[in-house]
């Protein structure tokens, strides 16, 4: 049995990972830390477990095995060392960190400490996204040439705990970045996964379009982010990533292979469309994506437990988690830069 403690009581925790320890039968919540000590009294009494005062106490609780970091970006890697350094196994919300030093930090005391560290890259466990991985391993039709990736939603000030433009998602020194690390990081690990490959060139446009603080200046962060990445294989592609979205959350990937192409969550009524060049067209019908307003188990959590259990690798790694983070940081650069960046 594993007995895991949660830090951060917000959207995700409230709507994943606390229900996703609960329903599964080799996790125990041992409890609960947030800096507002009354949404973790609300998750105590939701799904049990005790409210700790801060992260020491949790540190100090030798009947903690696991810490769910689920708690504001900059504070990640902070709190990701302490527990893997107090001997406990960390699971990390995405972005792993804001920095590619506190990503190496992270992964080195869980190396010194022989813990596991797994970063929260829910799209993996997508069973459509399992599927064409499947079909794209298999190589029946071809191989990869190229894909298209977009994730967009209204932005989280109608997602996050604080529905207000005042969320720390906002904020740069909190967030780190804007919507490139909140929903572009999603499809940069589901992409590299799917194609079994690195990016290594980056040419990217990210701006501020049109969010503002209530006070009607623009917020401090990236609303938008439109990005070509290229594979060390020479696969290349387009991620967009928007925040200002206000129609249906858009959540889907073509990936176009020499033998035709796999559409995923472009059609409402199939999950998985693959449409060979002869013109032949299959359905592979599985659970939809998760959305902000249609939680499922994401199969993170339940991944988690099973590789403490196990005693086997994280599903996502920590370097899975430090590559999709550096190729974010690159996407931020070029932008900057207005050039191409070369990892
Ligand atoms: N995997 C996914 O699909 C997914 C989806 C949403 C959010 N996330 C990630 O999860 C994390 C939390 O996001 P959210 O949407 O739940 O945000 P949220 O604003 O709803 O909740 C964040 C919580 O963290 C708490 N917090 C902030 N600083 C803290 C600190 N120093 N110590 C303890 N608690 C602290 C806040 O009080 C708040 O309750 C972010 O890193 C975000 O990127 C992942």
């Amino acid at each position: 049995m594993v007995r895991a403690a949660i830090v951060g009581c917000g959207s995700i925790a409230r709507l994943r990972h606390a229900p996703e320890y609960k329903n599964n039968e080799n996790a125990v919540i041992a409890g609960f830390f947030d800096v507002d000590r009354k949404r973790a009294a609300e998750m105590s009494n939701s799904f049990g477990g005790r409210v700790y005062n801060n992260v020491e106490d949790i540190l100090n609780d030798s009947l903690v095995d696991a810490v769910s970091i689920s708690a504001a970006n900059s504070v990640h890697s902070l709190y990701a060392i302490a527990s893997l350094r107090a001997g406990k196994h960390v699971l990390c919300e995405k972005p792993m960190a804001t920095t590619l030093e506190d990503c190496d930090a992270m992964i080195e005391a869980s190396v010194a400490a022989d813990r596991i560290l797994m970063i929260g890259h829910n799209q993996r466990f997508v069973p459509a996204h399992i599927k064409a991985k499947e079909i794209i391993d298999s190589e029946i039709i071809g191989n990869v040439i190229s894909f298209r990736t977009v994730f967009s939603h209204k932005g989280p000030e109608t997602w996050a705990i604080d529905k207000s433009r005042g969320t720390w998602f906002f904020k740069k020194e909190i967030a780190g970045m804007g919507v490139t690390a909140d929903l572009g990081i999603h499809k940069v690990d589901l992409l590299r996964w799917l194609i079994n490959d690195d990016f290594v060139e980056i040419n990217a446009s990210i701006s501020t379009l049109d969010k503002k603080y209530s006070d009607g200046t623009a917020i401090q962060v990236e609303d938008n982010a439109f990005c070509i990445l290229k594979s060390v294989r020479g696969i290349m592609g387009t991620m967009t990533a928007s925040w200002t979205n206000y129609g249906e959350e858009e959540n889907s990937t073509v990936i176009y292979c020499t033998g035709g192409t796999i559409e995923l969550f472009c059609d409402n009524d199939h999950q998985i469309c693959v449409r060979t060049k002869e013109g032949n067209c299959s359905y592979f019908d599985s659970e939809n994506i998760q959305t902000n307003d249609r939680q499922t188990n994401s199969g993170v959590i339940d991944s988690f437990i099973g590789s403490i259990e196990k005693g086997t690798k994280p599903e996502v790694s920590g370097y899975d988690g430090r590559e999709s983070v550096r190729v974010i940081l690159a996407c931020c650069e070029s932008a900057a830069r207005r050039s191409v960046v070369r990892l």
